[in-house]
């Protein structure tokens, strides 16, 4: 590759020279035949453009906000596991990323670095994102730590009562390290590195019997606004309205929980009418171009989250990394809103696209 990295595709490869293959594998991998993990690029694909001429675009203005926040940018970093497998500085070099970038970073609860230590090493604006263990008090006191440290909402990652089945780390036998949030939490036993695989791991832990009703407990042990991650249907929408969600993010995990779901931007439109503007509604999953993200932003979305690229960015060059590829979004965003006749977010509208479904 030509030294100069021209799109965020290139970091993909650039981690891949860069990591064990175990972890490039656990990042990269989608659950079983990652069908989904390459619908989710490849229905951006099939969208296309109605761009309009002659409007005055001199200046192209990116920022916009997210539940009151100001970000330079409607792109944000998805919640992703374990940051020091990538890069020995982990979450801290992410978060760094995220306050130069001006953006807002969801921490995983799977993360390599506590709440507070993410706290203290930047000023961007931080959600947490939360699992629910068969141990509620693990949640209970995350959730309370990331309050207390200044974090502004609570994502509930809702699609995985179960880890889906990534055939790449079953056939590398990754391990599951100490996840930092949880020391003196979970038993070492669990945690301990004598051969648990994740998916056992995320299996003995995660409490599949969470539901819809048990949001009303979350409520109760936060003061912060939930968002609910990992919607796919008007139906869940719904839900996620009724129970008082202050957004909701449709996900399908990154592909790495039920293969053959639709790729996210294929359902984006159905959930947003769905929500009918009384909440913020984002999308992940398969967001590699300031041409998806202009896509989404267009079907209805407020802003997108960015998992792999980031943490391809970190696994190649660190903080510097991360940053770039916030920088190569925003800067093709801009330009694609520049040739669409958009010089704000807020003129990007249902008309600048063509979706697969209206040609047909
Ligand atoms: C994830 N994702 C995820 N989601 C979550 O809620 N908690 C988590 O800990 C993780 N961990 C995680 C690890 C890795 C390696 C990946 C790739 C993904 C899902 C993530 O938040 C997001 O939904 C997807 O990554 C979005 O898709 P793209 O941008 O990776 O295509």
């Amino acid at each position: 590759m030509a030294d100069e990295i021209v799109n965020v595709n290139e970091y993909q490869v650039l981690a891949r020279q860069a990591l064990p293959k175990m972890y490039y594998d656990f990042y990269a991998g989608g659950a079983e035949d990652e069908h989904t993990l390459k619908e989710n690029v490849q229905a951006f694909q099939r969208i296309i453009f109605l761009p309009r001429v002659l409007v005055d675009v001199s200046n192209v203005a990116l920022s916009t906000t997210i539940l009151g926040y100001n970000i330079s940018a409607p792109i944000m970093i998805a919640p992703t596991a374990m940051h020091k497998l990538a890069h020995p500085e982990g979450e801290l070099a992410t978060a760094r990323a995220a306050a130069k970038s001006n953006t807002i970073m969801i921490l995983s609860f799977s993360a390599s670095c506590t709440v507070e230590e993410v706290a203290a090493s930047c000023d961007a604006v931080r959600f947490f994102q939360l699992y629910v263990y068969k141990r509620r008090d693990i949640a209970v006191n995350l959730v309370q730590r990331a309050e207390k440290s200044g974090y502004k909402a609570i994502v509930l990652t809702a699609d995985t009562p179960r880890l889906g089945r990534r055939e790449a780390d079953i056939k590398n036998k990754l391990i599951v390290p100490q996840l930092k949030n949880l020391e003196g939490l979970m038993s070492m036993e669990v945690v301990s590195d004598k051969g648990s695989n994740l998916e056992a791991y995320a299996n003995e832990t995660m409490d599949p019997s969470l539901c819809w009703r048990d949001i009303a407990w979350l409520k109760s042990i936060t003061n912060l606004p939930i968002l609910i991650k990992g919607i796919l249907t008007r139906e869940d929408a719904t839900k996620a309205m009724e129970i008082g969600a202050a957004g909701i993010i449709v996900s399908n995990h990154g592909a790495r929980q039920l293969d053959y779901t639709p790729a996210t931007i294929s359902v984006l439109e159905e959930v947003v009418q769905a929500v009918g503007g009384k909440v913020p509604v984002f999308l992940d999953g398969g967001v590699r171009r300031g041409t998806d993200i202009f896509k989404a932003l267009a079907l209805g979305a407020q802003a997108v989250l960015v998992g792999r690229p980031v943490v391809f960015g970190l696994a190649a060059k660190g903080e510097a990394g991360v940053k770039k590829v916030m920088q190569m979004l925003k800067d093709e965003l801009e330009l694609t809103m520049a040739l669409a006749g958009c010089p704000s977010v807020k003129d990007i509208n249902r008309s600048h696209v063509r979706t697969e479904r209206q040609r047909l």
